[in-house]
C-alpha cells in the first residue's frame, strides 16, 4: 500500500474543466467504476464532487499501468497526470470532456468488494443500505443532500445572527418537559432511581432566556421524542428553535418569513410571495380536512351536511371506475368509510341537483365524490386523490400559516384534555375566559407553518403571568402537588418579570426533506433510524454490561432481552 505524504491535490475530482485542459493535476478519491479493454484501461474516480476519467494506455509506464491493473471498485487512489481532451466525449458529466493521462498512482487504500454497487445503491433495499451507510452516503445524491443541509444551518445561522439573535446552548440532560411524547430517559449514576429526561424540546428555556433579558434566541437544536415514526418523523430530529421578547403573533410570523423567503431564495432559487398566506385551523379543518393543508392543488371539501347527513362533496376530474374504488379502499384502509358518486344509487334527484348547484355545476369531464368521512381521513383522502390524479404540481412551494389553534384537545388514550400545542401557549385575548367554562372553544395564540401540506415548523405566544400559566395547568387537570413537582421553577420564574415572548421551532429535517424534493426525513439524515427506532448500523439500542446497571442501580425485567428484530 502507497502513502499519502509528499502528494499534494490540485483539484476535486468533479471540479476540472476543459480551460485545465494541458496542466498537472492531482486527484485523489474512490474507484467508482473500472473498463478494462486490455491495452486501455478507464478508471472513473470520484469524491464529493464528482467524477473524473482515469486514462492508462500504451503511453503509461508499465510499472503504473500494472499497478492500475489491481484497482477495483471503492479503492482509494490518488493520481497525478496531465489533463487532456477525450476523444470520446460524455456530455452527461460536467467532467466529460477531458480525462487524466496518469503519470503517478498510489493505492492508498484497498476494498473488499462492496455489497451494493454505488451508483445504483437506490434499487437496493432499505435495510441493506442503512446497515452500510457509510456506503450509502458515497452515493451523488447523499453527498448533493447532506452539503444542503449544510447550507440550510448556515443560512439559519447568518440569517438569525444578522437579525439580532444570540445562539444559546440549553441543556440535554434535564428535566421532563410535556411536549405531547414520551420522554427518553437517563438514568443518574450519583441520584440512583432519578432520571434526566433528554430534551423533546428547549421549550422552557428558552422562555427563561427572555425571562433572563437576552430579547432574541436561537439554536440549532437536536430533540428527542420517543414517538411512532413515520416517514416525517424520527426519535432524534434537529430544531430551528427560536424565541422572541416584546412580541406578537405578527412579530414572530414578518421574521421568520424573511428567513423563509431566504431560504428558498439561496437554496432553490424560489420567491416566495410575500405575506405568506394565513390561515384560521377551522378553515383549514372545513376546507381540507386537516391542519396541514397541501394548497398546491385543489379538491376542496365542500360541506353538504344539510342535503346528505355527515357528507362532504368533492369536485374532481373524472376518474375510471378503479381509481375511485382504489381511493375507497384507501379510505376504508386508514379507518374512513369509502367513498361514492353522487349517482341515482347513492342520493335522489333532488338532492343531486342541490349538491351540484352548491358545488357551481358539474361539467362533462368532472364528477362529484361523496364522503361521509372525519379528520383526519377526509384530509388523508384529498391528498390521495390529488396523487391518483397525478395533479400535484412538481418544484411549487405553496406555504401557508394556519393560525388560532385550538388551546385543547381531548385524549381518549388519557381521558382527560390536553394542550394542542404545548401548556405554555397563551390563549387568545377574546377567549382567555374560556379556559374555566368552554375549554374546546378556547383558541390559541398558536401558529404552524406548513408548507405542501407538510408542518415545518410551529410556534406560539406564551403564557407569562404566573396565574395564568396556574390556570392553564388546573386546565389540564394537573394537581398544585403536580405543579408544585414538575414546574415550580417556572411559576416561581414568572414571579421576576417574564416579558411578554413568544417564538418558533422548525423541523430542520422536515425543511431540507422539502428543500431536496425527499420522500422521507430519513433521506436527509446522516444516521437515521428506522421503523422500530433502532439503528441498523451499529446496531442500537442495545444491551448494556450488567457492572454499568448495577451501578445505576436498574435492574431489568424485560423479556427476551433482543425482543427487537432488526428489520
Ligand atoms: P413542535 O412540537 O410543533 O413545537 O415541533 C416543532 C417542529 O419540529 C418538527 N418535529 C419533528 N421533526 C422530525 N421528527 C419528529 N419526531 C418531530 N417532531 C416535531 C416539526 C414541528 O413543526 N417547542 C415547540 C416550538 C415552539 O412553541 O416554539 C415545539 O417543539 O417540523
Amino acid at each position: 500500500m502507497d502513502n499519502i505524504s509528499g502528494f499534494s491535490r490540485t483539484h476535486y475530482c468533479g471540479d476540472v474543466r476543459d480551460g485545465d485542459i494541458g496542466k498537472t493535476v492531482s486527484v485523489c478519491g474512490w474507484v467508482a467504476r473500472r473498463r478494462d479493454l486490455g491495452q486501455l484501461l478507464f478508471i472513473d474516480l470520484r469524491d464529493r464532487t464528482g467524477l473524473i476519467q482515469l486514462a492508462f494506455d500504451e503511453g503509461t509506464a508499465r510499472e503504473i499501468f500494472d499497478k492500475a491493473a489491481q484497482l477495483r471498485s471503492e479503492f482509494v487512489v490518488a493520481a497525478t497526470g496531465t489533463l487532456r481532451e477525450r476523444s470520446s466525449k460524455n456530455p452527461d458529466l460536467p467532467t466529460g470532456c477531458v480525462e487524466l493521462e496518469v503519470t503517478q498512482l498510489r493505492i492508498l487504500a484497498r476494498s473488499e468488494t462492496p455489497p451494493f454497487e454505488i451508483a445504483s445503491a437506490r434499487e437496493v433495499n432499505d435495510a441493506l443500505r442503512l446497515k452500510y451507510r457509510y456506503l450509502d452516503l458515497r452515493r451523488e445524491e447523499m453527498q448533493r443532500t447532506l452539503a444542503l443541509r449544510h447550507r440550510v444551518s448556515k443560512l439559519a445561522r447568518d440569517y438569525f445572527d444578522e437579525n439580532g439573535f444570540l445562539e444559546i446552548e440549553t441543556p440535554m440532560l434535564t428535566k421532563s418537559t410535556p411536549e405531547g411524547a414520551r420522554d427518553y430517559l437517563v438514568p443518574s449514576r450519583i441520584h440512583p432511581g432519578a432520571f434526566y429526561a433528554l430534551p423533546q424540546s428547549p421549550q422552557q428555556y428558552k422562555q427563561l432566556l427572555m425571562l433572563s433579558g437576552f430579547d432574541r434566541y436561537f439554536q440549532i437544536v437536536r430533540c428527542f421524542r420517543d414517538e411512532d415514526l413515520r416517514a416525517d418523523r424520527q426519535p432524534e430530529f434537529t430544531q430551528i428553535d427560536l424565541e422572541m421578547s416584546f412580541v406578537d403573533v405578527d412579530d414572530v410570523i414578518a421574521v421568520n418569513e424573511g428567513f423563509l423567503a431566504r431560504l428558498f431564495r439561496e437554496t432553490l432559487g424560489v420567491e416566495l410571495e410575500l405575506p405568506i398566506s394565513r390561515m384560521t385551523y377551522s378553515e383549514a379543518m372545513s376546507r381540507y380536512g386537516s391542519d396541514k393543508p397541501d394548497l398546491r392543488f385543489g379538491l376542496e371539501l365542500c360541506d353538504v351536511t344539510d342535503i346528505l347527513p355527515e357528507t362532504r362533496a368533492i369536485k374532481s376530474p373524472r376518474a375510471p371506475r378503479k381509481t375511485l374504488d382504489k381511493l375507497s379502499d384507501f379510505s376504508k384502509g386508514i379507518g374512513g368509510r369509502g367513498i361514492v358518486l353522487h349517482t341515482a344509487k347513492f342520493v335522489t334527484d333532488e338532492q343531486r341537483a342541490a349538491i351540484e348547484s352548491r358545488l357551481g355545476g358539474v361539467s362533462e369531464e368532472e364528477c362529484i365524490m361523496l364522503l361521509r368521512d372525519a379528520p383526519p381521513q377526509l384530509g388523508l383522502v384529498r391528498v390521495e386523490l390529488a396523487k391518483t390524479l397525478g395533479i400535484i404540481p412538481k418544484d411549487v412551494y405553496k406555504p401557508v400559516w394556519i393560525t388560532e389553534f385550538p388551546m385543547f384537545e381531548f385524549s381518549e388514550e388519557e381521558n382527560r384534555y390536553v394542550a394542542m400545542h404545548h401548556p405554555f401557549t397563551a390563549p387568545m385575548d377574546e377567549d382567555a375566559h374560556l379556559l374555566e367554562t368552554d375549554k374546546l372553544r378556547c383558541r390559541a395564540k398558536a401558529y404552524d407553518i406548513v408548507i405542501n401540506g407538510c408542518e415545518a415548523g410551529g410556534g406560539s405566544i406564551r403564557i407569562n403571568t404566573p396565574e395564568l400559566q396556574e390556570a392553564m395547568f388546573r386546565a389540564l387537570g394537573l394537581s398544585n402537588e403536580d405543579v408544585a413537582l414538575r414546574f415550580n421553577h417556572l411559576i416561581t420564574a414568572f414571579k421576576y418579570g417574564a416579558p411578554p415572548h413568544g417564538g418558533l421551532a422548525y423541523g430542520l429535517d422536515r425543511l431540507v426533506m422539502l428543500l431536496a424534493g425527499a420522500e422521507s426525513i430519513r433521506d436527509v439524515i446522516a444516521f437515521p433510524k428506522v421503523q422500530n427506532a433502532s439503528e441498523l448500523m451499529t446496531q442500537c439500542p442495545d444491551e448494556v454490561e450488567e457492572k454499568q446497571l448495577a451501578e445505576l442501580g436498574i435492574k431489568t425485567i424485560a423479556g427476551d432481552k433482543n425482543d427487537f428484530s432488526r428489520q
